[in-house]
């Protein structure tokens, strides 16, 4: 699988943060530079030299006791719907190269400071960040920055790959990028925990030069190895990718064509079974519905799908289901969608309602013109959703639930 791209090795590990630990030591060894170069929002694995290089986890911090690196330089994720450039902001304009320009920028930081990246680190689609695909041309642009300034690219797979994109079996292969280090997990063992990094042969002779070898006590164990390449069978006997690319567009358009009943949805993006919906309070301003969307993987729990939010605002609803996947399941998992999104659409009208209510109360309460009130309760009742009178006396009050 490796050589179809890549000239060498797969370090069998236990868990993705030791690929990307494995990779962080490739690079050092083959760059001997010190810089490290991440986006803003990624997530590369749990161990000290993974989060190191992981905003999306020490921005979670309150005590500011894990600081970043000063030798890390975090770049802005090429999130063309809410990052710094978008359609909106820079209409008309590359975004590829505006976001690439980013990387150059840190790299002359670094070069005033007489140092250069050891490497550039990205998944190939930001899932952490909210789904995101870069804007074409990002990676290629990027990527020749970083080896002009003498630094490797590594590309973490773990969520995105084995073929989930549905046109290739790799994320940054639509980008048209060979990167020189692929970290990958999760996926490989269908739960099985195995992971892998596979790389060229000159970094991996770099490494060997070193001197210090690659011990991992479970490392390459046969057993990991017999699931991993049975996982490879199934991808390939039951044409997954294919299905992938079907099943993901047929889902994308269905998505899409949900807009227009549902303005909550702001976005849709993804390719093959990687999706997100971005939600939003308002189309125009893009206001993230962080709230609404918690709201939605609640309530879909119990309707027995489970969804997750993801993205700096939690606003954003994560797709990347078994790759098993099918169109039936897709129908329900949107009937169900349109049933909670109408819910969110009551509630919102009846907040408003409650907010009319509560006003008219204060001005009704104190009333004893029963057609004043008989008149706003009609105009109140279409909603059916509000208990409404209280007679005392010849008072007629509202009562707001
Ligand atoms: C993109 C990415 N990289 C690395 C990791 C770390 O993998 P693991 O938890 O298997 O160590 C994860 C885990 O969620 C991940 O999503």
């Amino acid at each position: 699988m490796g050589n179809k791209y890549l000239d060498c090795i797969n370090n069998v590990c236990h868990g993705k943060s030791e690929a990307t630990d494995l990779a962080i030591r490739l690079a050092q060894h083959h760059t001997r530079n010190t810089e490290m170069i991440t986006l803003d929002h990624a997530y590369h694995g749990h161990i000290i030299s993974a989060l190191n290089i992981s905003p999306y986890k020490l921005y979670q911090q309150v005590d500011n006791s894990h600081l970043m690196p000063e030798h890390v330089y975090v770049v802005p994720c090429p999130d063309t719907y809410r990052g710094k450039y978008t359609d909106i902001s820079h209409p008309e304009q590359d975004l590829g190269q505006l976001y690439a320009d980013e990387v150059k920028n840190a790299i002359n930081k670094m070069k005033s400071q007489h140092k250069s990246p050891s490497f550039f680190i990205a998944e190939s689609m930001q899932s952490c960040g909210g789904q995101i695909i870069y804007p074409p041309g990002y990676l290629q642009k990027v990527y020749k920055y970083v080896h002009d300034a003498g630094g490797i690219c590594i590309a973490d797979e773990v969520q995105v790959g084995f073929g989930r994109v549905g046109s290739d079996y790799w994320a940054f292969q639509p980008q048209g990028v060979v990167p020189d280090i692929v970290t990958i997990g999760k996926p490989m063992g269908n739960g099985h925990p195995v992971a892998a990094v596979v790389t060229t042969k000159d970094i991996s002779d770099s490494f060997k030069a070193s001197g210090m070898s690659y011990f991992n006590t479970y490392g390459g164990n046969p057993v990991s190895c017999a699931i991993a390449s049975a996982v490879l069978d199934v991808i390939e006997k039951e044409k997954l990718i294919t299905h992938a690319k079907d099943v993901g567009q047929y889902w994308t358009d269905k998505l899409k064509s949900m807009m227009s009943e549902f303005s909550i949805i702001g976005d849709v993006r993804g390719l093959g079974l990687f999706l997100g919906i971005d939600l939003v309070k308002d189309r125009n301003s893009r206001a993230p519905a962080t709230e609404e969307a918690d709201y939605v993987i609640e309530r879909m729990k119990k309707e027995f799908i489970i969804l997750s939010t993801d993205g700096p605002h939690s606003n954003v609803l994560k797709m990347k289901p078994p790759m098993t996947l099918n169109r039936d399941d897709v129908d329900f998992f949107c009937s169900k969608l349109a049933i909670v999104f109408k819910e969110l659409e009551n509630k919102n009208n009846n907040a408003m309602l409650d907010t009319n209510v509560t006003t008219e109360v204060s001005n009704t309460t104190s009333c004893h013109n029963d057609n004043k009130v008989t008149d706003f309760l009609s105009e109140v009742q279409f909603n059916g959703s509000f208990p409404l009178t209280e007679t005392s006396g010849n008072t007629k009050s509202l009562k707001v639930y």
